[in-house]
C-alpha cells in the first residue's frame, strides 16, 4: 500500500507517521510514505490534519502471464548464461566463421562504403519499399528472364525479412480467402504456425519427415495435400527444409505440382535459404522456378537474413504471382494497405545492400562466390561430423542421412530428454525437436559434437 503525504501537510513528523501506521494497523513492511505534490488524478482521502492519498500498489497488469521463452532464440539466451567453455550454441540459425564468430559478408562492407560515399538521405520509402530492391529482389528469385516479371505478373512488396513477409501473406490470405487452410510440413520452422494464429488463418499440418528413415515421408505428403481442401494453401520450404534439412527431389517437385495443380490448391513458398543450400542461387530457386512455369499464380516469401548475412537488418519480401498484371496490381495495393497501419513503410538500409549487391554485376559475382564458400563450410562440417559419428560409433549405426541432409541444419533425430542430455551434460545448445545449426559449428568441435550425439543417443532414452 502506498500512502502519499500530500503537499498540504509538509509538517508530518516521523512520529506522526508511525502513530498513523499503528492506527491503520498495518505491517510496516507494507506501508510506504513519500511526499508528493498533490495529483489532481488521484482519489485522495482527508483524515484530519493530513491528506492522504491511497493507492493499492497492485499492478493494472496483474492478469499478464508471463509468456514462455522463443523455443529458437530461448536457447541463445540460455547459452550465454553458460560459463562452461566447451559450450557450443547451435539452436539459432545464422553463420559463424571457422572460428565461431558472427560474419559480415566482404560485399556488404563495400555496399555500404559505397552507400556512405553517396551520402544518401533516409527519407521515407514508398509503403511498397524500395523500388531498385523490389525490381532486383523478383529476377533474383523467378530469374531476370522469366516472362511473369516482364509480363507485369509479379506484385512485389518489400517486407520485415523472411518473418514480416509471411506475415503480410497470412494477413492477405486471412482477408481475402477467409475460412481457406494453410496446409505447413510437419516439422517445420517453429515460427510459421505463430504467424499464421496470430493472423487467424486456420492451418493444418501434412506429413513430411518420417523418423524411421530420418527421411522425407513422401507418400504422407502427397497424401495429405491430397485430402485437404479444394484451394488450400500449401506452404513449402523453397530449399533447405528447415528443420529437417531434406528436400523433395526434383522430380517429386513435379509430383507435388502435379498434386497442387489437381486439387486447385495455391502453392505458398518460404525462400529463406536461397543459395544457402546448394551454393548456387539458381539451383535454390529451381522449385519456385518449376512452379511458376507451369503458369500457376503462386506466393513466395524471400529473406535476405542467411545468404547476405542481413539478418538483423529485416529485409525481404512478398511475391504474389498472378495471371494477369491487373490483378498484381491489386494484390500490390491490397499488400500496400496491410503494411500501412502494421508498420507505415519498411526501412532502408538493407534494402539498398540488396539492391548495391543484386544490382552491380561485380558486387552480384563476388556475393556468389562467397556464398560459395559459406555453403562450402557448412559442407565440410556436415562431413567431418558424419566422418566422426561412424568412427566413434561401435553400434553399427548408419549416420549417412546426414549427408542426405542440406543446408545449414542437420535433423539428428534426438528426442527432448536426450536433447536435454545435450545441454546439461555436453553444453551444447539445440533445439528441442532434435535440430541442430551445422553454420555454428567448427571443423575443431566436431569430435566434441560427435562425442556428445552418441552418448546422448545411446544412454538415454
Ligand atoms: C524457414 C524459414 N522461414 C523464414 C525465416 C525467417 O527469418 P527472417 O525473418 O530472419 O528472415 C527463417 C529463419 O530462420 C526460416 O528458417
Amino acid at each position: 500500500m502506498v500512502i502519499s503525504l500530500a503537499s498540504a501537510s509538509p509538517s508530518a513528523s516521523p512520529a506522526m507517521l508511525e502513530n498513523l501506521k499503528a492506527q491503520m494497523k498495518l505491517g510496516s513492511s507494507h506501508v510506504m510514505f513519500r511526499k508528493e505534490k498533490a495529483n489532481p488524478f488521484i482519489k485522495t482521502q482527508s483524515s484530519g490534519r493530513i491528506t492522504m492519498a491511497l493507492a493499492v500498489n497492485v499492478s493494472r497488469f496483474e492478469g499478464v502471464t508471463m509468456a514462455p521463452p522463443d523455443p529458437i532464440l530461448g536457447v541463445s539466451e540460455a547459452f550465454k548464461a553458460d560459463t562452461n567453455d566447451m559450450k557450443l550454441n547451435l539452436g539459432v540459425g545464422a553463420y559463424r566463421t571457422e572460428e565461431l564468430q558472427p560474419y559480415v559478408l566482404n560485399v556488404v562492407k563495400k555496399a555500404e562504403n559505397r552507400m556512405l560515399e553517396r551520402r544518401e538521405n533516409k527519407e521515407y520509402l514508398p509503403i511498397e519499399g524500395l523500388a531498385a530492391f523490389n525490381k532486383v529482389t523478383a529476377e533474383l528469385l523467378f530469374g531476370a528472364d522469366n516472362p511473369i516479371i516482364q509480363q507485369g505478373r509479379v506484385a512485389t512488396v518489400q517486407g520485415l525479412s523472411g518473418t514480416g513477409s509471411l506475415r503480410l501473406a497470412a494477413v492477405f490470405i486471412e482477408r481475402y480467402f477467409p475460412g481457406a487452410k494453410v496446409l505447413i510440413s510437419s516439422p517445420t520452422w517453429g515460427n510459421h504456425k505463430n504467424i499464421f494464429n496470430d493472423s487467424r488463418v486456420p492451418w493444418s499440418e501434412y506429413r513430411y519427415y518420417d523418423p524411421k528413415t530420418v527421411g522425407l515421408d513422401f507418400d504422407g505428403l502427397i497424401s495429405d495435400i491430397k485430402a485437404a481442401p479444394e484451394g488450400s494453401f500449401v506452404l513449402l520450404h523453397g530449399c533447405a527444409h528447415n528443420p529437417t534439412g531434406i528436400d523433395p527431389t526434383p522430380e517429386q517437385w513435379e509430383k507435388i505440382a502435379d498434386i497442387i495443380q489437381e486439387r486447385n490448391h495455391i502453392p505458398f513458398f518460404d525462400v529463406a535459404y536461397q543459395g544457402f543450400a546448394s551454393g548456387s542461387l539458381d539451383a535454390d530457386a529451381s522449385s519456385v522456378r518449376l512452379f511458376a512455369a507451369r503458369g500457376l499464380e503462386i506466393l513466395v516469401a524471400q529473406s535476405y537474413s542467411k545468404n547476405l548475412g542481413l539478418y538483423a537488418e529485416r529485409i525481404g519480401a512478398i511475391n504474389v504471382v498472378c495471371s494477369t498484371s491487373d490483378a498484381a496490381a491489386r494484390v500490390k495495393s491490397q499488400l500496400k494497405r496491410i503494411a500501412r497501419p502494421m508498420y507505415s513503410n519498411p526501412p532502408i538500409h538493407g534494402a539498398r545492400i540488396v539492391a548495391n549487391v543484386v544490382g552491380d554485376p561485380a558486387l552480384f559475382n563476388e556475393w556468389k562466390e562467397e556464398m560459395e564458400l559459406m555453403a562450402g563450410r557448412i559442407k565440410n562440417v556436415r562431413q567431418k561430423l558424419f566422418d566422426s559419428l561412424s568412427a566413434k560409433d561401435k553400434s553399427g549405426k548408419d549416420w549417412s542421412f546426414i549427408l542426405k541432409q542440406i543446408g545449414m541444419f542437420s535433423f539428428t533425430g534426438l528426442n527432448k530428454t536426450q536433447t536435454d542430455n545435450m545441454t546439461d551434460k555436453w553444453h551444447v545448445y539445440m533445439t528441442k525437436d532434435g535440430r541442430i545449426s551445422l553454420a555454428g559449428l567448427s571443423l575443431a568441435k566436431c569430435e566434441y559434437l560427435a562425442d556428445a550425439i552418441i552418448d546422448s543417443f545411446h544412454n538415454v532414452s
